[in-house]
């Protein structure tokens, strides 16, 4: 329990050393450049040494502010995963690296999966779907450079064919969502929201149980040992399976309202692309209104927001996590006002949070120093500030992207923050709150 929190006096003043703008800024593209490898940012030096697919579009969102063209670069690299049944890979592997994360190419082997690329190895999942929106945002960052570079042109049919694959095989049970197959691909791994499925799944993986994330991060703030071997024994099934979506008796099949919310505000993203190229948009402005109306089939009232239904069951999960708010960032929602009363109610920002916690703090398991059972998340704060901006809530979305910006310098970049005190846990020197520092501080100031 971590309700009525109170603001923490290490609270620089506005304008105080923390807040400052230049020096922000510095810091985290500092981060940015040691992270870059190449072709691409790993999300962490240490704990996260290959390319991964949300995050690289997040970390592209506040690179683009200083270098728009390596922005896309970022892209290319992640595009160049593509499998042929249009879906972009959780993790494109780097080769020499392969002892550093577990688990990496050696299990996954993609390259023996038909339909997988032969030129790069990757993992067989995948992440939620905020890769259109970064490349929308990445043109808008140097119009004249992007033309020149042809980015549009050579992005769009491919997240064409990505979205396609999401809205095709993976609507799993025909209700117009796309289904997650695998806690990881939700971006938020250990979140409440999977506890009851989790609960059905054998833990006894084949593949000895190799842990290099605990040489990084505190064990009790990163999933538990029997959690990974829950996570190992579903990614080998569906290794097994060569990844093809048609295992019937598969046992983790999710509704998730964030990552459909990002596949939607993508879908829109895409309007905007398609508009740019003198291609028909009005398609994807409807498929975005689909995915958008079939999301209403996950809004709990009693919660005041939305949540995750487990698609083998019909059952929706009681309870009331960041994921659940994302249906904010869709134009027309029409449950704004019930989210702003949750989001700022003692569930989530009423305690005097800083930025969003990521689970429910009236929760008797709410933990906020425990990866996504409690702490505040750079990523997921920024999405809230972008949802209130667009409602008009200027005043509040401003608060958060200061503390963005402030927390993540004062810290040293950290993987996520206590909700309340700031307090830094996970990683340092962790790409997208460098990048969303950036971001924020760019929104924030003229700099
Ligand atoms: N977030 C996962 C990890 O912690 C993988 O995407 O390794």
């Amino acid at each position: 329990m971590s309700g009525g929190h109170t603001r923490d006096a290490r609270m620089a003043a506005p304008d105080g050393r923390g807040a400052d703008p230049r020096r922000i800024a510095a810091l985290g593209t500092a981060v940015l450049e040691a992270n870059w490898r190449t072709t691409h940012t790993v999300p962490a030096p240490g704990l996260y040494p290959h390319q991964w697919s949300w995050d690289s579009s997040f970390i592209a969102v506040g690179l683009r502010r200083v270098s728009p063209r390596r922005a896309g670069q970022e892209m290319d690299a992640l595009f160049a995963g593509q499998w042929d049944d249009g879906r972009l890979p959780q993790i494109v592997f780097d080769p020499h690296r392969d002892q550093d994360y577990a688990p990496g190419a050696s299990f996954w082997q993609s390259t023996s999966i038909p339909g997988a690329p032969r030129h790069a190895e990757t993992a067989g999942l995948v992440q939620p779907p905020n890769h259109a929106w970064a490349v929308w945002k990445i043109h808008q960052a140097d119009p004249a450079e992007s033309r020149r570079r042809s980015f549009l042109e050579r992005s769009y049919p491919k997240l064409v064919r990505w979205h396609g694959y999401l809205t095709g095989r993976r609507d799993r049970r025909g209700s117009g969502l796309a289904c997650i197959v695998h806690p990881w691909e939700s971006g938020t791994d250990n979140s409440p929201l999977w506890d009851d499925v989790m609960a059905r799944i054998p833990d006894d993986c084949r593949t000895p149980l190799n842990r290099p994330d605990l040489q990084h991060a505190d064990a009790g703030e990163r999933p538990s040992q029997k959690e990974y071997g829950k996570y190992f024994w579903m990614a080998e099934r569906y290794r097994d399976h060569s990844c093809d979506d048609e295992d019937r008796d598969y046992p983790f099949l999710m509704e998730d309202p964030l990552f459909n919310t990002l596949l939607a505000v993508s879908e829109l993203a895409l309007a905007d692309i398609a508009a740019e190229l003198g291609l028909p948009a009005g398609v994807h402005r409807e498929r975005a209104q689909r995915t958008a109306e079939a999301l209403e089939q996950l809004y709990v009232p009693e919660l005041g927001c939305y949540s995750a239904r487990d698609a083998i069951t019909g059952a929706v999960v009681r309870k009331a996590t960041v994921n659940g708010l994302m249906p904010l960032l869709l134009p027309g929602q029409a449950h704004a006002d019930e989210l702003i009363a949750t989001l700022n109610g003692p569930r989530f920002l009423g305690g005097g949070a800083l930025m969003v916690p990521s689970y429910d703090a009236t929760a008797e398991d709410h933990n906020p120093a425990l990866y996504w059972r409690g702490p505040a998340w750079f990523n997921m704060t920024w999405l809230v500030a972008e949802a209130l901006d667009r409602l008009g809530r200027t005043g509040q979305a401003d608060f958060l992207r200061g503390n963005i910006g402030k927390l993540a310098a004062e810290h040293d970049f950290p993987e996520y923050v206590d909700p309340w005190t700031g307090a830094a846990h996970g990683t340092r020197s962790f790409s997208w709150t460098a990048a969303l520092a950036l971001e924020t501080t760019y929104q924030r100031s003229a700099l």
